[in-house]
């Protein structure tokens, strides 16, 4: 089955957008948006190039910092393959591929660091930037650390939902934070943060707004990183489970590893009142997975089945991966786990499957959710 939606054009120029209501906080606990948008509106006191990759000084004199492509090449080094660990499981050879390793600690980290790559060889961005983000936390903390080695500003619009770890690291690293707080006609969050980044887009001087969720850079990411690990590693494959969000993961992966194992079946995996795959719109509770759009680059991406996993069986899952595997993953690595032992009963039985899943981030951000017994008692 290849599902397909509208691709939209990455990066096209902003529309103001008004809001319903003020749905923005900052760091400040007194936060009118006028004050925010002044804060915002003031010209970047960083000298460009003034991260950490900005280079050397000679006495007090700074040379000039190198090209931001050149910048941006120096931080491939940090991006290493992450490895694949062998898990027991009764009747398939099942594998989890470690995207924690990175180096900010998720699978985002390879979207960040492709996006703003391929943003600055084509001229996108450059030193004057400010890059405007919505994000469930993931893709904001790479882009937050990234954009901060490199000397650009990065403005992160979150939501509630946002595990109190990456709202702290952002935090830590971006001078501003964007907080909305109102429910979208879904009961999610997205909505309302996109609307927000358009807002913050048709202010702010220099803005670029990577948009994960249509830019076909975040797929050729997946399709040149994540997937050609993949492909040097496993001499065949037959099943490959992926949590969905933004489908920029699904959309590369399933691409090239259609390409390298023709037989190998590419399963999306989503949670339940998630809309990407045509369910009713529920409220969900655990980041990083699910969505309340279909995602534009969903019609990139070949996809032979979906499993829909309800959030208390993340929970469980998650539990398992840690306490019977070892391994300490977050919301979505559960998500795929739990959609494995699901779908083990149409897996084609006439020989032992080879099986890999993502595990996409680390269990710590969720200590407060999914590992807390109390609060896993309140999902329905
Ligand atoms: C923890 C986690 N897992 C999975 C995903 C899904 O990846 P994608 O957005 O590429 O579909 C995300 C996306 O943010 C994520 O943060």
């Amino acid at each position: 089955m290849r599902i397909g939606t509208p691709a939209v054009t990455a990066n096209r120029r902003l529309e103001p957008r008004t809001l319903p209501h003020d749905a923005t906080s900052t760091r400040s606990s007194a936060s009118p948006q006028a004050s925010v948008f002044r804060r915002l509106e003031r010209p970047s006191t960083r000298r460009p190039g003034s991260g950490p990759a900005s280079l050397q000084t000679v006495g007090s004199e700074q040379l000039l910092a190198p090209q931001l492509v050149t910048r941006l090449e120096l931080l491939r080094n940090t991006l290493r393959p992450t490895p694949h660990v062998p898990l027991a499981m009764k009747g398939m050879d099942l594998f989890a591929k470690l995207e924690y390793v990175n180096p900010i600690g998720s699978i985002k980290d390879r979207t960040a660091y492709w996006i703003l790559k391929r943003a600055a060889e084509r001229g996108q961005i450059c030193d004057k930037t400010t890059v405007i983000e919505s994000s469930s936390g993931n893709f904001a903390s790479a882009l937050a650390a990234f954009t901060r080695l490199v000397g650009l500003r990065f403005i992160p619009v979150i939501d509630p939902k946002i595990s109190s770890t990456y709202e702290s690291f952002l935090r830590r690293l971006c001078p501003t934070v964007v907080k909305v707080e109102e429910l979208d006609d879904t009961g999610g969050y997205l909505k309302t943060r996109l609307e927000m980044v358009h807002r913050l887009c048709a202010r702010i001087p220099h803005p670029y707004w990577p948009n994960q969720y249509g830019n076909p850079d975040a797929a050729e990411a997946h399709y040149k990183l994540t997937a050609g690990e993949i492909c040097a590693e496993f001499d065949s494959l037959d099943y490959v489970f992926i949590g969905v969000s933004s489908a920029g993961t699904i959309a590369g992966v399933s691409r090239r590893l259609k390409e390298r194992y023709p037989k190998v079946r590419v399963i999306a995996v989503d949670t339940e009142g998630s809309v990407i795959f045509g369910g009713p719109p529920r409220k969900r509770h655990i980041p990083g997975i699910g969505s309340s759009i279909v995602p534009p680059l969903l019609s990139h991406a070949t996809i032979d089945d979906v499993v829909l996993v309800p959030e208390r069986e993340t929970v469980q899952a998650c539990r398992e991966l840690l306490t019977t595997h070892g391994l300490f993953a977050g919301g979505s690595s559960g998500t795929a786990f739990a959609a494995i032992k699901r779908y083990a009963p149409r897996m084609v039985a006439s020989k032992r499957p080879t099986v890999l899943f993502l595990c996409a981030d680390r269990g710590a951000p969720y200590l407060d959710t999914v590992f807390d017994t109390s609060w896993a008692t309140t999902l329905h």
